[in-house]
This record gives C-alpha cells, structure tokens and sequence, in this order.
C-alpha cells in the first residue's frame, strides 16, 4: 500500500453492519449483548456509518422503546425452502443514543418467550436473521466495507457474501469479521435443513465431514468463510485451538493458520460506573470509596435480609451455566460460612436447576449470611458489583467476561480462575510490591477456589493493602474508548483489501 493510499483509508468513514441475536437494553441474556450495544455505538461516536441488525424480540418491551418502522423495509418476503416468511424492519436507539439499530421484524419466528429457544424451527429463525441483513442493505443501497457476524446465530453472513448475494455488486468490496463469543454455542443442525437455509446448490462449500455425519453447523460454516475469526480476548483465542477448549472446531480454528485474532471486551462506562450509576443508593469514585463501599453494603444486607457485618461480602451475578464453575464453591463456601460467621454471600442468578438449588441450599443453611436472588434483576447486578468486596467467578472457561471488568471498576476484587479473559484482566495480587488487582487461582477444582478465597480472608484485616489492591482495579481503562480501536484498525486493514 503506498502511503497515500494508507492515509486515505485511515480517514475513510467506514460503513460496518454489525449483526447480533442481542442487544443491551433491548434483548439480553449476557456479555454478547452488552458487547452488541457498546462497540457499534462506540465507532459511531467515531463517526462511522453503522447499522446494527438485531430481531425484535417478542421480550422486549415494546413500551419502553420507541421503534419506527422504516419505509421501504415494509413485509419484505423470503423464501426459505417450503417456508415463506415476510418481515420487516423497524429502526429503534437506545436511550440517549443517536445510533439507529435495525430491529427485524417477524413475529411468526421471533415473538417467543425467550431470545434463544430449543424449537424445532430455531436454524430459521436466525437464517432469516442473515438473509434480512443482506437484504435491507439492498433496499437501503448501502455497501458496507464490513459485515461483522457475532457467534452462531450470525455465522453465515459469511458464506451468504460469497454465494447467494455474490451476484450483487454492492457487496463486492464487502469484507466478513466473525466473533466467537462463546464456541460452546455452535448451531449444530440436521443436515437437512440446507436446503431450507437456501444453500442446496452450495453443498461443497459446508464442511463436509459434518455433512456426511448428517450435520450443519452454522458457528464452523462462519469459520470456514470469515475473512477474519476473532474472539474476545488474547488468551481465549489460544485456547480455542486446543482440543481443552475448543469444542471439536479447534481442528478447524488451527487451519486458519494462527489467524484466530483476540481482542479484549471493553466497558460501556456511561452504564457501569459507580461515580455515575443510577441504580446505586450511593454512588461513589475511588476518593470515597471506602465511604461508598461502606454504604451500598449495608444497603444490599439490609435489603437482602441479612446481618451487618464488618467481615468480607462475595458477591456473584452469574448465567447459572457450568461454564461458570459454581459448582466448585459449593464446600469451599460451605466450609467459610461455617468457620467465619463475619462472612456474608449474596448471588444472583437463573439457569441449571442443579445450581439454583446449591443456592437455594446454601440460603437455608446460612439465613442470616446467604441470600440467593434467583432470575434476572439489572439494578441489582449493579448494586452487587457496588456493594461486594469480593466478586465470584470461578469459570470453567471464559471467552472475555465482562463482571471481572465492572468489578474491577466498581472497586470490588474478582476472585477468579485463570481462564480466557479473566486471565488477561486480572493479575493475583502480590503483597510484597502491593501489584495485581484480585485473586487468581488454576486449576478448576474446589481446593483451587478454597486456596483463592483462603487468600482473600487472610488479606481482609490488612486494610491498606485491600485499598490497594482495589484501586489498581478502578485505574485499569477497559472503555470501548480504548478496546474500539483494534477493531477499527481491523476494518481498516479489510477495506483497504488487506
Ligand atoms: P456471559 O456473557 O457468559 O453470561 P459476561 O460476564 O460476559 O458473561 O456477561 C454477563 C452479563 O450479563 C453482565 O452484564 C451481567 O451483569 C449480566 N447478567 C448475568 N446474569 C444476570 C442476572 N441474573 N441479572 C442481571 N444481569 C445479569
Ligand atoms: C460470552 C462469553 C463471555 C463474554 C461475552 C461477550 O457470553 O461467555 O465470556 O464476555 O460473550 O463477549
């Protein structure tokens, strides 16, 4: 590239589509959503074109937000093998945003009861998710640089580029970013619906091993035509092309070539910030924050029934996977609340009904010291993340996290295990050179958590360094502001056919 040319296209507004089952505060049941609202908004702010495709969820509150159905996307038909379904977009922002999201409309797939479910038509729903993007780009005349695909549900925006819309020259100079947020979720199908998804004259182009054994698997078909595979942190990106952690496609990342790039998540700090958070009775920064902490703790005990107490508080909000090993705090946890009776648990959380009930049994064991909030609550995953001392994260794996990250900023230690982003978030903490931001065990196992919540009472009555220790936490920038950038430098490098 002359230098001419590289100054161009650092200049160059940038037009991203960026596609994602969900959406912070529209649709959420985890990080993906946070990451869907915050990075798109992020490059807008820089003053790139960007258009979120995103369904309208039968979830999401139609009176809380405005949406404004756009002109000519009005009962656009597709044909999806037998299946004729007809959508429609609306356009809707996020309030106190300027940003357009373009909802999908198609309430015969998406009004249901949950963002994800296990219905037999589930593989349509998010297919017509990824003819809808390339169609309203048409409509819209609107060539984007980037097409970038989040997880399965969006994985096969690449391969669509490069068959059925590849006769549009509007997509011609169209480039394909695929983020793995979680390898877990693949979309794995019978490999009958391919005629359905529209590709029957495509066959060659899937993965055929899968295809033998009778499968399609949307989240491998986006690894195979992505331009680039990212996910969400540097050292998740290694272990996903191990067979640890990668879930029977890390054979297929390891064919990339080492191309599998990871970027760190960032934080929307306008929504998690203690000196700004509405849901917080007292809001506070790093100059009063033993004040602040003081207050929302009692705050939370009190409101959560529980006795006072000058002792630690561990705090968790959690999806109530195994991917978050919770399960292996069971008799450590056990084990602190019998012996320390200035210790107090609150978590929060909904899922496996193994783990509601580990909760549920540790509430009643424990009244005065254990409260369990079982469903989904947002003002009270925030006053949580305010009020612990402690944040709970003993994952299994973990693609990036986003808890470690508000912990770290609302002044709260994450206890976590070495895995994926939270091993390249949080550092163990060293008394000796008062370095490192919480604690930091191995191996995923119940002595492992025992040994990192032994390190954390045995810290507690050395009040200095705990201050310490938390301020390093709040002084790490983890803004979009700053993890926007790679990702802006990587559509740079695709639009100018790099
Ligand atoms: P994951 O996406 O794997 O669930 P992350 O740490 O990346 O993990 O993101 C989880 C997000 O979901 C955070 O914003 C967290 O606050 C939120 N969350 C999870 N469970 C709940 C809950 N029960 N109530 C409110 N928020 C929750
Ligand atoms: C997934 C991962 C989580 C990550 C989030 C956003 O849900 O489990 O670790 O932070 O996606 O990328």
């Amino acid at each position: 590239m002359t230098t001419a040319m590289a100054d161009d296209t650092q200049k160059e507004r940038l037009r991203i589509g960026f596609a994602a089952a969900e959406v912070a505060p529209f649709s959420k049941t985890g990080g993906l959503a946070d990451v869907a609202s915050a990075l798109p908004l992020e490059l807008h702010r820089r003053g790139h074109d960007v258009r979120v495709f995103t369904p309208l969820h039968g979830t999401i509150d139609l009176d809380r937000f405005p949406f404004v159905p756009v002109e000519f996307l009005q009962d656009i038909p597709i044909q999806l093998g037998p299946y004729r379904v007809t959508f429609s977009a609306y356009v809707g922002r996020a309030p106190g945003t300027d940003l357009d999201l373009y909802f999908i409309h198609c309430p015969e797939l998406f009004f249901r009861d949950s963002i994800y479910t296990g219905d037999a038509d589930e593989f349509l729903r998010f297919a017509l998710l990824n003819h809808a993007v390339f169609t309203c780009c048409q409509r819209m005349g609107w060539a984007p640089h980037v097409l970038h695909a989040n997880d399965w549900h969006t994985a096969l925006l690449p391969l669509f580029r490069r068959t059925l819309y590849a006769w549009d020259q509007l997509f011609a100079g169209t480039r394909t970013v695929l983020t793995i947020h979680n390898i877990a979720y693949q979309g794995a199908f019978p490999a009958r619906i391919v005629d359905d998804l529209g590709l029957a004259a495509h066959r060659q182009l899937l993965h055929q091993d899968d295809l033998a054994a009778g499968v399609v698997n949307f989240l491998k078909t986006g690894i195979l035509w992505a331009d680039v595979v990212s996910t969400v942190s540097e050292t998740y990106a290694r272990e996903i092309c191990t067979p640890a952690f990668g879930v029977g496609i890390d054979g297929l990342l390891r064919q990339r070539g080492g191309s599998v790039i990871g970027i760190v998540n960032g934080v929307d700090y306008s929504t998690w910030d203690p000196t700004n958070d509405p849901h917080l009775p007292q809001r506070y920064g790093i100059d009063d924050l033993a004040a602040g902490k003081k207050a929302n703790k009692a705050a939370l005990l009190a409101g959560s029934h529980l006795a006072p107490t000058d002792g630690p508080l561990f705090g968790i909000v959690s999806r109530l996977t195994h991917q978050k090993g919770l399960d292996l705090l069971e008799a450590p946890l056990a084990g602190m609340l019998r012996h320390r009776r200035d210790t107090r648990l609150v978590a929060l959380g909904s899922g496996e009904a193994s783990l509601e009930q580990m909760f549920l049994d540790l509430a009643s064991k424990f009244p005065d010291r254990v409260a369990f909030h079982r469903g989904y609550n947002e003002p009270l995953a925030h006053q949580i993340e305010a009020a612990a001392d402690v944040f709970l994260m003993p994952s299994r794996f973990e693609p990036c996290g986003l808890n470690q990250l508000y912990s770290l900023r609302y002044g709260t230690a994450p206890l976590v295990r070495r895995t994926g982003g939270l091993a390249d978030t949080v550092a163990h903490f060293d008394r000796d050179h008062g370095e490192g931001n919480g604690f930091v065990f191995n191996h995923a196992d119940s002595s492992g958590v025992g040994w990192a919540l032994e390190q954390a009472l045995a810290l507690w009555p050395d009040r200095d360094a705990w201050h310490r220790m938390r301020t390093n936490g709040m002084k790490r920038d983890f803004s979009w502001q700053r993890q926007a950038t790679p990702y802006e430098n990587l559509y740079r490098l695709l639009a100018a056919g790099a």
